[in-house]
């Protein structure tokens, strides 16, 4: 049971969990979840478990060459979740007064430039490719183990107090 406000809430919606449908993780997903990932805050881990999925989904889509309407969907549909991700955490961070917003803010204004970059040069009619999809992996991972998790132990301590 988390103790934080946010944990509250968070186990207040829990009844309406197994509605939330993760989808199946397959041996070639490029983003596999675990309890690892968890940062200890229920809304958030949440986010970051339908990112993973959205992530694998544009990754299948890219495997199985997928029509470009498809995986612009999907691509969009990333890059707009991962807007909302990045506006409900900094939302907490601002309501938690967390010291560290600005900086952990500026991490995701970049990482979302860049993957408002991708969608824009797939809209001029680039592919896109595996490399883009690793380098969101190789930015997500590093981000959710460090500096989410530090958000995370931050805001579980001091809504304790
Ligand atoms: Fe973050």
């Amino acid at each position: 049971m988390i103790s934080s406000s946010e944990g509250v809430e968070a186990s207040a919606v829990d009844p309406v969990e197994p509605l939330v449908h993760f989808r199946t993780s397959r041996e070639d997903d490029l983003m596999l979840w675990s309890k690892k990932y968890s940062v200890g805050v229920g809304i958030i881990d949440r986010e970051h478990h339908e990112l993973f999925d959205v992530i694998n989904d544009v990754q299948a889509a890219v495997t199985v060459r997928q029509d470009r309407e498809c995986i612009g969907a999907l691509l969009r549909e990333l890059a707009e979740a991962t807007r909302a991700h990045f506006a409900s955490e900094e939302a907490m961070m601002e309501k938690a007064q967390y010291n560290g917003k600005m900086l952990h803010a500026l991490k995701h204004q970049r990482l979302q430039e860049q993957l408002d970059a991708f969608v824009a040069r797939f809209d001029r009619g680039v592919d896109l490719n595996k490399h883009s999809l690793t380098f969101m992996r190789d930015w997500f991972l590093p981000h959710i183990l460090e500096t989410d998790c530090n958000f995370g132990v931050w805001h579980v301590e001091h809504s304790r107090k």
